[in-house]
């Protein structure tokens, strides 16, 4: 069973999930890290869940598509990542201070605006 450690505030939380466990569907029904983990849509699309990796980094498969477009190039450079586009199978740390989730990704129009 993986071991997560969850910094907040400087303070460390550690608990012992199940394996394949994603941290924003365990915080959605009130699970750790809830209620330390800030996150929002649970789909890859909001930036709220934006999280640096402490340690266990290694184990992380690469980024998605998803992190790349919410993340950028910059934030995923200094071990950032959406927690919820994450299932784990290996211990990780992780932490949220000093993170500023990344502003909302806007979907561009396809069509032309009706005049
Ligand atoms: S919760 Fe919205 S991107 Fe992860």
């Amino acid at each position: 069973m993986p071991q997560i450690t969850f910094r907040k505030d400087g303070a460390d939380t550690s608990e012992a999930v199940a394996d394949n466990t994603n941290l924003v569907v365990r915080a959605g029904i009130r699970k750790f890290p809830w209620p330390h983990l800030r996150y929002g849509c649970g789909m890859g699309k909001c930036g709220k869940c934006a999280s640096r990796i402490l340690a266990g980094a290694e184990h992380l498969p690469e980024p998605n598509w998803k992190e790349r477009q919410v993340l950028g190039e910059e934030r995923l450079a200094e071990g950032c990542r959406l927690v919820c586009q994450l299932w784990l199978h290996h211990d990780l740390a992780l932490t949220q201070d000093g993170v500023t989730p990344p502003p909302p990704v806007r979907a561009t129009p396809i069509l032309p605006p009706r005049g």
